[in-house]
């Protein structure tokens, strides 16, 4: 019945605090890839944390990610927060406009009565580029300089072999990724099961060597398919905070 099946997910929430060394971790019912509403749920929470974590009276600089999961946060976040700027965590997956991180931080912000800013940097540009782009001051430097200050990072966790083929990176590069044991991602940081960095997009913004200076890292993802994804992610990096669903959460422990 409905309490004994919460009970069980309180004691996973814990042992998966325990073993994974997160300081909480927050398991939706149900399996996000079978259905919608989870993963609508899982925004539903993630929400509210980050809502708590802000409702302190003090200055934020939050960087999210960007994709669906991300996006049900956004949706439901609301509050006003006029000393939060809201950024992205880096810059732009040239894709689907409503799930770039760009624009999660515009809705983020709105909708939390706070400011935002953008970082127009295409994804996976040269090294060369890049640092042209950063050394002509047209606004692109300012807002790194503010990323890198983000005191909360959310982010979404995908599939490496989906993400990268969602970035279009050449077919042979995708092959030599998994190959090489990527699993998991996380803003452009792809992910071996153990941990393992495989590969960084060449991008602005923050990168792995940032995290410990962030003070809460906040990752949200769920569904089945997604569970190594997101142990591989929780491994390579630091996390404080873990929204997923039961679907994933189970799997997580199966791999443990
Ligand atoms: O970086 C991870 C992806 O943005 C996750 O996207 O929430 O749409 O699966 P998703």
């Amino acid at each position: 019945d409905y309490v004994r099946k919460l009970q069980d997910l309180n004691s996973l929430e814990q042992f998966l605090c325990e073993r994974l060394d997160i300081g909480r971790v927050v398991i939706i019912p149900g399996d996000s890839d079978q259905e919608e509403v989870v993963k609508r749920e899982i925004g539903r929470a993630a929400a509210r944390i980050l809502g708590n974590l802000l409702n302190d009276g003090k200055e934020h600089i939050v960087a999210v990610s960007g994709g669906t999961t991300m996006a049900a946060l956004a949706a439901n976040v609301s509050g006003n927060e006029p000393k939060t700027v809201v950024v992205p965590a880096r810059g732009g997956l040239g894709d689907n406009v409503e799930l770039q991180a760009n624009t999660i931080a515009t809705v983020l912000a709105q909708r939390l009565g706070a400011s935002y800013r953008q970082l127009y940097v295409p994804d996976s540009v040269s090294e060369e580029i890049l640092n042209s782009i950063l050394a002509e001051d047209i606004g692109v430097k300012s807002v790194v300089d503010i990323i890198k200050q983000a005191d909360i990072l959310v982010h979404g966790v995908g599939q490496a072999s989906v993400m990268a083929r969602h970035r279009r990176l050449p077919p042979e590069f995708i092959k030599k990724l998994l190959d090489d044991g990527a699993v998991g991602e996380a803003f452009g940081q792809y992910c071996a099961l153990d941990g393992r960095q495989i590969y960084m997009t060449n991008n602005a913004g923050l990168m792995l060597q940032d995290l410990p200076k962030i003070g809460t890292v906040i990752g949200v993802a769920g569904g089945r398919s997604k569970a190594a994804a997101i142990l591989s992610v929780i491994r390579a990096s630091r996390q404080d905070i873990l929204i997923t669903d039961e679907a994933a959460a189970h799997d997580i422990v199966r791999m443990l």
